[in-house]
């Protein structure tokens, strides 16, 4: 079934030149770009994207990182959308990520990782609101 998901392409891929290789692995994938924006966010859409994870000891340096430069927010679709974009994102700890996925092939950190992907569809509902509340 078709789905919809966000993606963000952290600020750690867009200071390393990484934008294009990311995008061009979710667009072979066959997953269509259905808006696309480079922005830099503040941190309280950071503290709103990662509520779940607002009293992890790790969250403080991740919220520096993830409001550090821009970001490309995305909302990607396609049949299945929210499972496709986790398994080419790869395990969240890039150290340990599986080679052939995005983390895996390009990045060596559990918090600089690269790129963000929904982890359900209710979540991708209440994430493209937060970045895209016009789509
Ligand atoms: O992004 P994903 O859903 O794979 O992982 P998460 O467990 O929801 O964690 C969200 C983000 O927090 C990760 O993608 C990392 O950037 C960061 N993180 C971190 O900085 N330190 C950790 N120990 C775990 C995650
Ligand atoms: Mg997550």
């Amino acid at each position: 079934m078709s789905e919809r998901t966000l993606v963000l392409i952290k600020p750690d891929a867009v200071r390393r030149g990484l934008v294009g290789d990311v995008l061009a692995r979710y667009e072979r994938k066959g997953l269509s770009i259905v808006a696309m924006d480079l922005r830099t966010i503040d941190g309280e859409t950071a503290d709103q994207h990662y509520g779940e994870h607002l009293e992890k000891a790790w969250y403080p340096p991740l919220r520096e990182f993830v409001i550090s430069g821009p970001l490309v927010a995305l909302v990607l679709e396609g049949d299945e959308a929210v499972e496709a974009v986790r398994l080419l994102n790869g395990a969240t700890d890039a150290r340990k990520a599986a080679a052939g996925s995005i983390r895996g092939d390009l990045g060596l950190s559990n918090r600089e990782n690269l790129v963000h992907g929904s982890d359900s569809v209710e979540s991708a509902a209440r994430e493209i609101k937060l970045f895209f509340p016009d789509i």
